[in-house]
């Protein structure tokens, strides 16, 4: 069971210690990884191993799916890069129009691409002050938009991200997001929606001009939050809201798009258009990639050259993002990830019958959340007790992550098949069960750490 890690693996991760900055890293196992196909990851030591985390919900295709492998290999042998910022190239333009497409929003739209999920939530929060002439964002506490000092501004996730290097953007509110399983601040669990829109209306009658507010940017389900999933309703108050006031909706689907969730985007859950939208992630299959797609109008209004990257939009990220879209469709990964989705958060429900720690189970197609607690009724979070279950499973080949302290991020990719759920689920069972009889050590918490 234990896993074979040498001196190779040792080697590697202390000259990464070494050399490389400890801000990078959100510390979990001793894996190097060595080869990536499909769902299996192999390290240099040759241990394979089930993925649970697709790379943080960038894989959503399959390591190294052998039609964006061609894609890629065809492009590099043609050219590599041309900045589409001076010039033109086939693959940027033909992804745009796919972009437009595949988007929600029946409106005339545009695309601009980025390089991260961070660089291109700078880009919409830039979009919406330039075309509403207003200064304000209100984003949701717990909220997670990335790392530039723009993205980081607007996420309410972490004061370790925030702390020491302000004064960040000014002119960010952050309001509630509706937690159904542990409530609101304050707030009874009853009507978490409501609750966290009335919270929003008391801002705008006391302290925040509605006038004055030039977006309103979410994730449709917070996913570093812990897969919170807003009740039916609550994203047809807030659209209410903005629309009376000129507030933009800036919709942040870097984690929640592309089939993730069982549609290509999360947005088609709430039918709400929001006026921007932000993808990343999933979109190039582990190419770097990323943009926004907004209402023509809002593009309009901004100067040029006011969002470009030198190499935003590569045309090896590009045929990579046509492939990737293709794929989802042709295989039906969309419908796969609810089939698969529906049976792993069965198997977590029944677990709740046999292990205390298990508190909650949700979520949307293939980003699925499951709570580890202390105790059912106070809901306490077992944040070491989360650790040991991720850390179980690694030693027993499987990578699983956690949000947010104890939220078990159940995330693999697409084109997951129902045999290989059920191997992966029963090792997070038996992980359980070990980890719940204290059978893994408290020193396995110096080493992961998560997020
Ligand atoms: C919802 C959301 N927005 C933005 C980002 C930032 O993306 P990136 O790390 O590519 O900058 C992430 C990354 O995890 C995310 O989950």
């Amino acid at each position: 069971m234990k896993r074979i890690i040498t001196e190779m693996t040792n080697d590697i991760i202390d000259i990464e210690k070494k050399y490389m900055s400890y801000t990078t890293r959100v510390p979990y196992f001793p894996l190097v990884v060595d080869e990536a196909k499909g769902l299996t990851v192999t390290d240099i030591e040759g241990n394979e191993f089930i993925d649970f985390l697709s790379s943080a919900a960038v894989i959503n295709t399959g390591h190294n799916h052998p039609r964006i492998v061609e894609a890629i290999k065809k492009q590099v042998d043609k050219c590599i890069h041309y900045t589409p910022a001076y010039m033109y190239h086939e693959p940027h333009t033909k992804l745009a129009q796919k972009i437009v497409e595949i988007t929600p929003g029946n409106y005339e739209k545009r695309v601009a691409f980025g390089i991260s999920g961070s660089s291109s939530v700078d880009g919409a929060i830039k979009a919406a002050k330039a075309y509403t002439k207003r200064s304000r964002i209100v984003s949701f506490l717990r909220s997670y938009h990335g790392t530039t000092v723009g993205a980081i501004s607007v996420s309410g996730i972490s004061l370790g991200m925030r702390k020491d290097i302000g004064p960040l953007m000014s002119d960010v509110y952050f309001i509630p997001y509706p937690d159904s399983y542990r409530g609101n601040i304050g707030m009874s669990i009853d009507d978490v929606g409501s609750n966290c829109i009335n919270y929003f209306k008391e801002l705008l009658e006391t302290v925040l001009p509605a006038d004055e507010i030039a977006a309103v940017i979410y994730e449709p389900i917070q996913g570093d939050a812990g897969v919170l999933i807003p009740p039916n309703g609550f994203y047809k108050e807030l659209e209410s809201i903005c629309r009376k006031s000129g507030i933009l909706l800036i919709a942040d689907e870097v984690q929640t798009g592309f089939g993730r969730t069982g549609k290509m985007f999360a947005t088609e859950y709430f039918d709400i258009e929001p006026d921007i939208l932000v993808f990343g992630k999933a979109i190039a299959s582990g190419m770097p990639l990323s943009g926004i797609v907004a209402r023509k109008e809002i593009f309009e209004s901004w100067g040029a050259p006011a969002h470009f990257f030198n190499t935003a939009g590569n045309p090896i990220s590009c045929v990579a993002a046509i492939e990737t879209i293709q794929i989802i469709k042709d295989e039906k990964l969309m419908d796969n990830a609810n089939k698969i989705g529906e049976y792993i958060m069965s198997r977590f429900t029944s677990m709740m019958d046999e292990y205390e720690c298990v508190g909650d189970v949700r979520g949307k197609g293939l980003l699925i959340g499951v709570d580890i607690v202390k105790n059912r009724s106070t809901k306490e979070r077992d944040i070491k007790m989360t650790a040991k279950i991720c850390w179980r499973c690694w030693e027993k080949g499987l990578i699983l992550a956690f949000f947010s302290g104890s939220v078990l991020r159940i995330a693999p990719p697409l084109t997951i098949s129902i045999d290989e759920a059920k191997k992966a689920i029963d090792i997070i069972e038996e992980s359980i069960k070990e980890a719940e009889a204290g059978l893994v050590s408290d020193e396995v918490l110096e080493v992961i750490k998560g997020w």
